[in-house]
């Protein structure tokens, strides 16, 4: 049967359990009043519905309260991020007790290596990907600065293959085997922002733990995207954004893992605050730190209130679709869907470089335009016709069929323009 008809996409989309999430979102409009053809989830998720319902509800709380809002209604300011803590915990496989949704992304990243990243002699070396994305080699590059080293010597690099897009992770492995004593933290993504490859974050964990080294993951697209069991495979620390797959709004504050085995370390070194002291005696206001037993540990700073509204509404979303098991088994058929039609519509033209086992995938597909033509300049047409995904430096057009509020349809029309595009 000829996968690529609308009739065949629009079957899927009635046999789809979750198909009515998509009612869940605003939509974008193009100029003509359809739809846009959002594929974009992977930079900014769409807007929840509830969103300004619980935005709004936070605002009238300190309309009527005040200060006191703090302490009362529904959801006090106080403990606000502990009514976050059982969702996020579920979308990475954790223990309430190890996330918090705290700072930025960035920021996280940075309080996580002050923790857990501690040069000793020869074992000073960070291991990262040679195409990291940006922000994470200038944290992990100044982190090594800070103590005093040089990063050409202290920063190693892991990469694809000659001729090959993604990093197996046998040659992770075998850095990890062959130079483990020398390195001191392996901090990688879940989800490899270029090229959409999930790597294989619990055998990268246990290869590397075993070397003695610390394991740290940035899950800035994997976190609401693939599932995950961060406690399970005794990652030591992770650190995610809630903009793209968790739909909290640009900007939104990040989430953070640090895995129960260190809650209790007293020897491991914290950039303290305020927020991460122990509740109970926090305002007593003594100058000795005594930390929560938890990643609450880690917090600085009361958080952004209307922030964490907007992720308690994208979290009572994904929870209203069913979870991320959910979600993640329409994203395998939806993405598996969009890569079927595009291997058979547009073979000759289109190279997918994420690659294609179900285990190394997520919901994004990384395009690259084959032969002369300019990647940018077929990204152009197709987002002149509806289309919003993106395109990242040298020649990637990202598409992530999200599988919350994107329809088996969206990816047929997407196929057609981009077919449409390139002829
Ligand atoms: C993989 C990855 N790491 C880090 C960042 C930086 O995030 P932030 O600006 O929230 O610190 C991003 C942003 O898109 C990202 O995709």
């Amino acid at each position: 049967m000829n996968k690529f008809t609308l009739e065949y996409a629009q079957q899927l989309d009635a046999q789809d359990p979750i198909a009515h999430m998509r009612d869940e979102f605003y939509i974008p409009k193009q100029d003509n009043g359809e739809d846009e053809i959002y594929l974009c989830g992977n930079s900014l998720g769409l807007q929840p519905k509830k969103t300004a319902e619980y935005l709004n509800y936070e605002l009238s709380q300190w309309q009527k309260l005040g200060v006191k809002g703090h302490f009362s209604g529904d959801f006090p300011w106080m403990p606000y991020h502990e009514f976050l803590a059982d969702e996020s915990a579920k979308l990475v496989g954790a223990k309430p007790s190890e996330v918090v949704c705290m700072n930025s992304l960035t920021a996280n990243l940075h309080f996580m290596m002050v923790s857990f990243y501690q040069p000793k002699g020869n074992r000073n070396k960070i291991l990262i990907e040679e195409h990291a994305f940006p922000s994470d080699h200038y944290a992990v590059e100044s982190q090594i600065k800070f103590h005093g080293l040089n990063p050409n010597e202290s920063m190693l690099l892991a990469k694809p293959r000659n001729g090959e897009d993604t990093i197996r992770t046998e040659d992770i492995i075998s850095i990890i085997e062959s130079q483990g004593e020398d390195i001191a933290l392996v901090m990688l993504p879940g989800v490899q922002y270029y090229t959409g490859e999930v790597f294989d974050m619990q055998a990268i964990t246990q290869a590397a733990q075993a070397k003695g080294c610390k394991v740290g993951f940035d899950l800035a697209h994997a976190a609401g995207n693939i599932s995950m069991q961060l406690n399970q495979w005794g990652v030591d620390f992770a650190a995610w954004c809630s903009y793209k797959y968790l739909n909290s709004g640009p900007g939104s504050v990040a989430g953070c893992f640090v895995h129960e085995k260190h809650h209790n370390n007293k020897d491991l070194p914290r950039f303290a605050g305020w927020w991460g002291h122990d509740k109970e005696t926090r305002f007593e206001m003594e100058n000795t730190f005594v930390p929560m037993q938890s990643t609450e540990a880690w917090q600085l700073s009361n958080p952004p209130i209307l922030s964490l509204a907007a992720i308690r509404a994208s979290l009572d979303t994904i929870k209203q679709a069913g979870g991320i098991e959910v979600l993640r088994k329409k994203s395998i058929q939806l993405s598996t869907y969009m890569r079927d039609c595009l291997e058979q519509e547009l073979e000759d033209e289109i190279d997918i470089i994420t690659p294609k086992s179900i285990k190394h995938s997520g919901a994004q597909l990384s395009l690259i335009v084959k032969g002369d033509v300019d990647g940018k300049t077929v990204f152009d047409a197709i987002e002149a016709k509806g289309v919003t995904c993106d395109f990242r430096h040298p020649n990637a057009i990202r598409v992530a069929p999200v599988p919350l509020y994107n329809s088996y349809t969206d990816a047929f029309k997407f196929v057609t323009l981009l077919r449409e595009a390139l002829s």
